[in-house]
C-alpha cells in the first residue's frame, strides 16, 4: 500500500473513534496547591521529587528516608529548584508514621523497597490519607494484596501504583490503535521485564551500578535490598511493567479479568556466573545459592479468551526489551521486531511495516499535548505522565486512572507465579480482587488528553 492510501485509510478509522479532547471538568480542581509527602527518596524517589518540584500546583511539604546520602542528594535537588525545604524525617524505619500524623498531606508517594510498600500503604490509609501513589509492586504475599484492596475500600481512598510503562509513547500509540480497532479483536499478548540487572543487583556499596559484587548491607541502593529477593524467591518478581500496558489493551478489571495462571522457571546460573567472572570463585558471594530462575515464563488466561505470556529475565547478558506483542484478528505489533502488520493495510502481505510510521500516525493525544513538558523527565519522558496523572487526580478529587484493583491484579502475579512454580508449574485460579465489579466497571485510563 502506498503511503498516501495508508494515511487515507488510517485517517478514516481515526475519524470514527477519536479520543476525547480535554473534558470540561476544571471546576473541580483544587484552588490551593496540593500538599505531597514522600516516603523513600532513593534513586526512584528522587525522580518523583524532581518532577513534583517542577510543578507549580504542588508543594512538597515533607520527605522521609533513613539514608543520609539519599537525603543529601534530595536536599540538593530541592535547593536547586528554589522551592521551600520540606520537613525532613529520618533516623528510624518507622518515622514515616510520625511524618504522616504531623504533616497530614493530601497525598503520599512511596518509593521504598518492595517489602515496605504494603505496611506503608496500610499505615497511610489508617492515618486518613486519601491518595496514595506507590511504586511498583503493591506487596509481597497474596494476603498483602487482599489487605490493601480491603482497606482501600474501607477507607474510600485511592491507591495508584505508579506504573510508568503504561505511559510509554509507543505503548500509548498502540493503545490508541487498539481502541480504534486496527488490530481487530485482541487474541494474544506478550510482554515482560527483560532487563540485564546484574549491575543493579551487585555494586561496590558506593555507586548504584556495578563496580563490585556486593549486595545486602554492603550494597548501595537496590543492591541493598532487591538482590535478596533473588536469593530467596523464585517467580516473576517484577511483572507490572509488562502486564500494565497489556491490561489496558484488554480492559482487565473493566469488562475482563485474569482467570488462571501458571509459571515455569529456568535454572539459575546468571548471578553466580557474574560474581565469579567479576570477583573470582573465592569471593564469599560465589557461595550464595540464588533461588530465582534466570528466565521465568508465566502464562495467563483471561475471561474474554485472550492469552498472555510474560517473561521475567534479569540475570543474563541481554539488551533491554520488554518484548511486547499485541496480536489480534487483523494484525499485530512487536516491539523487538520494530514492526507492525495490519492485514489489507500494510504495504505488502506477510511483511512488517516499520512500526514508526504507524506509531507516529497514532501518537496518543496525551503525548501530542504534553510532550514539551516531558523533556528531562525520566525513562524517555513517560515518568512525567504517571506523576501528572496522580497529581491531577488529587487536584480533581477523583478516581486515579489506575486504581487499587489494577495494582493488586498486576502485582499478585508475583506470589501466584511463586506458588505455581513451587507446585510444579500448577495452573492456579486467579483471584478476582474486584469481587465481581469487573463486569460493570468501565475503562478510565487515558481517555482524553488531560492526564
Ligand atoms: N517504575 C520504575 O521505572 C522504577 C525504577 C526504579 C525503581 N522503581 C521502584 O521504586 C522503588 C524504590 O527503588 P529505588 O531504585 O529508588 O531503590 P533505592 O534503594 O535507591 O531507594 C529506596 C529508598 O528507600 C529508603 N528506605 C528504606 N526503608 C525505609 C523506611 N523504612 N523509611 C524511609 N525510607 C526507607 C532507602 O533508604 C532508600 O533511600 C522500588 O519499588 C523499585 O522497584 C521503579
Amino acid at each position: 500500500m502506498h503511503r498516501k492510501d495508508f494515511i487515507k485509510a488510517t485517517a478514516l478509522t481515526a475519524a470514527y473513534t477519536a479520543i476525547l479532547p480535554s473534558a470540561n471538568i476544571f471546576s473541580n480542581i483544587a484552588q490551593k496547591n496540593i500538599r505531597v509527602a514522600l516516603i523513600g527518596v532513593g534513586l526512584r524517589g528522587q525522580n518523583h521529587l524532581d518532577l513534583l518540584l517542577r510543578r507549580s500546583d504542588v508543594d512538597v511539604t515533607a520527605i522521609c528516608d533513613i539514608d543520609d546520602r539519599m537525603l543529601a542528594t534530595s536536599k540538593k535537588l530541592i535547593n536547586k529548584s528554589g522551592k521551600k525545604m520540606p520537613a525532613v524525617y529520618t533516623g528510624d524505619p518507622n518515622i514515616w508514621k510520625n511524618m504522616l500524623e504531623k504533616e497530614k498531606p493530601d497525598a503520599v508517594i512511596i518509593s521504598t523497597p518492595w517489602e515496605w510498600h504494603t505496611p506503608m500503604i496500610l499505615g497511610s490509609l489508617e492515618r486518613g490519607i486519601k491518595y496514595i501513589g506507590t511504586e511498583v509492586v503493591l506487596g509481597i504475599t497474596l494476603d498483602d494484596h487482599w489487605n490493601v484492596v480491603k482497606e482501600a475500600e474501607k477507607h474510600k481512598a485511592h491507591v495508584m501504583m505508579l506504573e510508568n510503562v503504561c505511559y510509554r509513547r509507543d505503548v500509548m500509540a498502540v493503545l490508541n490503535m487498539v481502541r480504534q480497532g486496527l488490530f481487530g479483536e485482541l487474541v494474544h499478548l506478550q510482554g515482560g521485564y527483560q532487563h540485564d540487572l546484574r549491575e543493579v543487583k551487585f555494586n561496590d556499596g558506593k555507586q548504584p551500578y556495578g563496580g563490585g559484587v556486593e549486595f545486602g548491607e554492603k550494597g548501595f541502593s537496590e543492591a541493598r535490598w532487591r538482590t535478596n529477593h533473588s536469593v530467596h524467591r523464585n517467580g516473576d518478581l517484577y511483572p507490572t511493567h509488562g502486564i500494565g500496558p497489556l491490561a489496558h489493551y484488554i480492559n482487565i478489571n473493566r469488562g475482563n479479568r485474569f482467570t488462571a495462571i501458571s509459571s515455569f522457571a529456568s535454572k539459575a546460573r546468571g548471578l553466580h556466573d557474574y560474581i565469579v567472572k567479576k570477583a573470582g570463585k573465592d569471593h564469599p558471594n560465589a557461595k550464595v545459592n540464588f533461588k530465582l530462575g534466570d528466565v521465568v515464563t508465566t502464562s495467563i488466561q483471561c475471561a474474554n479468551g485472550e492469552t498472555i505470556l510474560l517473561q521475567h529475565d534479569t540475570n543474563l547478558p541481554r539488551p533491554y526489551s520488554l518484548g511486547f506483542r499485541v496480536q489480534g484478528t487483523k494484525g499485530l505489533w512487536m516491539d523487538v521486531a520494530k514492526g507492525i502488520y495490519i492485514e489489507d493495510l500494510s504495504s505488502k502481505p506477510h511483511q512488517w511495516d516499520e512500526a514508526k510510521i504507524w506509531l507516529e500516525k497514532y501518537d496518543h493525544p496525551l503525548w501530542a499535548r504534553w510532550s514539551r513538558q516531558t523533556e528531562g523527565a525520566g525513562h524517555g519522558g513517560m515518568d512525567f505522565f504517571v506523576i501528572h496523572a496522580f497529581v491531577e487526580s488529587v487536584k480533581r478529587r477523583t478516581v486515579t486512572p489506575m486504581d487499587v484493583y489494577d495494582a493488586a491484579a498486576w502485582s499478585a502475579i508475583t506470589p501466584l507465579s511463586e506458588r505455581s512454580i513451587e507446585q510444579g508449574s500448577q495452573v492456579l485460579e486467579f483471584p478476582d480482587f474486584t469481587s465481581g465489579k469487573w463486569q460493570n466497571r468501565k475503562p478510565v485510563f487515558a481517555l482524553s488528553d488531560d492526564y
